[in-house]
């Protein structure tokens, strides 16, 4: 199975993924990975591991479709059986999506449906919710929406920052989404 991930961030969960195909645990090969962010450590990552990178900012374009439509082009370029977003943080348009429909999985960091958006630890404590989590779910045109794959959950503490709850969500994360990928790949 070929993939491309696409990121905006650190790249743990990225980091995962390449330790787990280094370690002949997980059978797909990562054809390339693509960013929004310039510079950003996931892109670091991918190239320290000897992958092909990419980066289209949105900056370079007139407008969100044009973006869309390059980052399409690029990621259909390395003729991927499945793109993998891993902690991208932006919205793919409905175009981009049906391009990869039935293809594309996101991870997203609390139990969808609830906590759908770009701040799922901070919503969900903000709600008070005592248990949270993670969820690995196919792309559809909505928001955090598309039919769910694989969840973990994770107990809040009292004393739980955004930060804390957060870095305890990825450590299941990581799992979750290593786990996911190789029952999609077998
Ligand atoms: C992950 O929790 C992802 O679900 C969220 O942002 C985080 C990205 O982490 N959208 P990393 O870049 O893989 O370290």
């Amino acid at each position: 199975m070929r993939i491309v991930v696409l990121v905006s961030g650190s790249g743990t969960n990225l980091q995962a993924v390449i330790d787990a195909v280094k370690a002949g645990e997980l059978d797909v090969e990562i054809a390339a990975v693509g960013s929004d962010v310039p510079g950003c450590l996931g892109l670091k990552r991918a190239a320290d591991a000897g992958i092909a990178t990419f980066t289209v900012p949105p900056a370079d374009y007139a407008s969100r479709p044009e973006w869309n439509r390059a980052l399409q082009a690029a990621v259909a370029g390395y003729a991927p059986d499945l793109v993998l977003l891993a902690g991208f943080m932006r919205i793919l348009d409905a175009e981009f999506v049906a391009a990869f429909d039935g293809r594309m999985v996101n991870t997203h960091p609390a139990l969808l449906p609830s906590f759908p958006g770009a701040h799922g630890v901070r919503d969900a404590l903000r709600h008070g919710v005592k248990v949270t989590g993670v969820t690995v779910h196919l792309v559809d045109s909505g928001v955090d929406t598309g039919p769910i794959l694989a969840q973990a959950a994770v107990p809040v503490l009292e004393s739980d920052t955004e930060e804390e709850l957060h870095e305890r969500i990825k450590v299941e994360e990581r799992k979750l989404l290593v786990e996911t990928l190789r029952k999609l790949s077998s």
